[in-house]
């Protein structure tokens, strides 16, 4: 089934990119979506073996960051230098793993900036006029009068300013009719579709010249034009050539050739303009060949409204990774959004999705198999034997989700692949409640044992190298537990069945997901449920049971047999001997003197030649523990219990 998969991922570059943010205030949950999105697609196609190269960084010019470190007494540089530290320290706490960092204050890319502008000027494509027009100081943008919302910004709805000033312009309109083809010819250009749609509407009125100026009386912090040293660039041209100047464009057209085109933009749905409608036609006009895809995602919300710092409604990262740690959070943020659409942040929804899909499905399923495997199979990966029906089932799951989720990242659809794979874990759940690899420990199936618990740890052997580049710690854990190689595995390696060698030794299993305290956790559908056909009995059938408590007197092993013991037990003042399989977890010489309860009425039988007059009643959980029941406080032997 899976033998097809590595052909598919036929990408052999990779070049993601995230927005730059602004460095006027810390990072909250909305960048960090964005920067965790880009890192998961990096991860994975690192694993399908692109050539893969993944960049952030910070837009640190403009007026937002000049007001921002006036409030704090600063410098605009220092300013930018205090908070990159946060964007960059939440980054690394995060796992991110960005090739590259790139701060538009950078040498590096201002004079790629200048270049890029003094080109354009030479050739006509930039030009100086008078202009009359509306500025929203939030967005950093100019508007027309009939732009306006109501009389104020169409974006935001803050209020604008009347502005008149000379300034240099950026002959966008001529190149409208160009960008329609363009977006129409590439249906991949712009995702999801229905942002595609949303640019082409857009582009219905018609475009104006882009004004690519402020002056410095006005606005001294950013990058001076190189053909007038009275302005700075606007911030938007500055900004969007960080994703061409950060990979070597005019400086090392090797690497630029490497890298270039981007395979995908990903933006939020903010900024879609920008990124769909001035990027395409500076990249035009500089000669350059288009990204791949521009992707923007939806918002989260809380409740109803966009996160902002103003609304005072933004969720912090930090706060986030306290509750359940870093995977968890990743985990949930990529299983919670669909992509493209908004999202609606809220506490409940992140614990019960923690609880049942990593607490109680792949938590409980590294629980239950590495226990196994430690109790009954010498702690080391089992040889399978033949498989059953059931077996296959499993197998084909697995493998059918493991395509799925290789699909949805293709499809850019992270959520329902995530989705698919719990499946998977939830499928596994079932089959060793089915098969009851505790009964087979208990009967001595070996055998049986042996393949049931290879194909459980080899499902998790899978699911986990898939659940890698969204969680990289915690599945690093889960797979030491399985004795795997350290580091994230390829995904061709995770398409096939039979990958975990026999006789590799495991680790006891650690509580990778500690249940979440607080609320109830919702009741998962795996809950083991050890004998759900039992049919239910009548008051007067419990009552020809007769369970009594016994002392036991003496104790020893039945000799050539592994699992029984011999009990002299007193009921009161009676005297019997019984046989309990209960050899593997009690030595005998520690049950002397205990009370234990009893079955009293059972008709006596002959194991392994010796009679049993009763039986010991003990508990057994899936994981192959046991317990033997005692009474919770003093009571004479011969106790009848009820
Ligand atoms: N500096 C510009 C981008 C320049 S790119 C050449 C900018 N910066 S920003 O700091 O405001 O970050 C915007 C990005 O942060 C959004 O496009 C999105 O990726 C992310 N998010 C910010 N708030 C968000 C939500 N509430 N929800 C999801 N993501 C959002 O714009």
């Amino acid at each position: 089934m899976g033998s097809d998969l590595p052909n598919r991922m036929t990408r052999n570059k990779f070049y993601i990119t995230t927005p730059i943010y602004y460095v006027n205030d810390k990072p909250h949950i909305g960048h960090a979506y964005t920067t965790i999105l880009a890192d998961v697609l990096a991860r994975f196609h690192r694993l399908f073996g692109a050539d893969t190269w993944f960049l952030t960084g910070t837009d640190e010019h403009g007026q937002k960051v000049q007001r921002a470190a006036e409030t704090a007494g600063m410098t605009p540089q220092q300013q930018a230098d205090t908070t990159v530290v946060r964007f960059q320290d939440l980054w690394k706490r995060l796992g991110i793993t960005n090739d590259d960092f790139i701060r538009t204050t950078e040498p590096r890319h201002a004079v790629v900036v200048q270049e890029i502008l003094q080109d354009l000027f030479d050739r006509g494509e930039i030009y100086r006029a008078e202009y009359d027009g509306w500025y929203c100081v939030a967005d950093e943008r100019f508007y027309t009068e009939k732009d306006l919302s109501g009389g104020n910004c169409p974006e935001c709805g803050r209020p604008v300013e009347k502005v008149r000033e000379a300034n240099y312009f950026f002959r966008m309109s001529k190149y409208q009719e160009w960008l329609i083809s363009y977006i129409e010819e590439h249906p991949l250009f712009i995702q999801p579709d229905f942002r595609r749609n949303e640019t082409l509407g857009f582009l219905r009125k018609p475009l104006q010249d882009l004004c690519i100026s402020r002056p410095k009386s006005r606005l001294a912090w950013g990058i001076e034009l190189p053909f007038d040293r009275d302005f700075v660039t606007y911030v938007w041209f500055d900004a969007l050539v960080n994703y061409i100047s950060a990979v070597g464009y005019r400086r090392d057209q090797t690497r630029f050739a490497r890298r270039w085109p981007a395979t995908y933009h990903l933006i939020g749905k903010d900024i879609l303009t920008t990124h769909t409608v001035y990027w395409p036609i500076m990249l035009k006009a500089a000669g350059v060949t288009m990204p791949d895809t521009i992707f923007a995602h939806g918002w989260w919300l809380s409740g109803q409204t966009k996160m902002s710092k103003s609304l005072g409604n933004v969720v912090s990262p930090l706060d986030m990774i306290d509750r359940f740690g870093v995977d968890a959070f990743r985990y949930f943020l990529m299983a919670e959004m669909v992509l493209g659409q908004d999202a609606s942040f809220n506490p409940e929804s992140y614990e019960s999705r923690y609880n049942s899909d990593l607490a109680n499905d792949l938590g409980n399923l590294l629980s239950r198999v590495a226990k196994m495997i430690e109790a009954h199979l010498g702690k080391t990966i089992p040889q399978p034997g033949e498989m059953q029906e059931t077996d296959l089932l499993l197998r084909n799951a697995v493998l059918a989700a493991a395509e799925g989720m290789v699909t949805a990242v293709e499809e850019m659809r992270i959520d329902k692949g995530l989705a698919t794979l719990v499946g998977a874990v939830r499928e596994a759940n079932r089959y060793i409640e089915k098969n009851q690899p505790w009964a087979l420990a208990k009967n001595g199936d070996t055998q049986r044992l042996q393949t049931v618990m290879y194909c459980a740890a080899e499902s998790l052997r899978i699911v986990s190298g898939l659940l890698h580049p969204v969680m990289p710690a915690k599945m690093e854990e889960l797979r030491s537990t399985l004795g795997l190689p350290a580091g994230a595995p390829p995904v061709k390696h995770l398409t096939e069945w039979g990958g975990l060698i026999p006789g590799t030794p495991t680790r006891s299993a650690p509580i990778l997901f500690p249940k979440a305290a607080g609320k109830p956790a919702p009741q998962p559908e795996t809950q083991p449920k050890q004998t759900p056909e039992t049919p239910r009995i009548s008051i007067d059938d419990f009552r020809k049971v007769e369970l009594r408590v016994a002392r036991v007197a003496s104790a020893e092993r039945v000799p050539k047999s592994e699992k029984l013991l011999k009990l002299q037990i007193e009921i009161g003042s009676e005297r019997r001997q019984i046989l309990a399989g209960i050899a593997q977890h009690y030595a005998p010489e520690t049950l002397v003197g205990r009370n234990i309860v009893v079955v009293a009425n059972l008709q006596p039988a002959k194991l392994m030649g010796q009679e049993s007059n009763g039986m010991l009643l003990a508990a057994s959980d899936e994981t192959g523990r046991l317990a033997i029941l005692t009474p919770a406080s003093d009571v004479n032997p011969g106790a009848t219990v009820k």
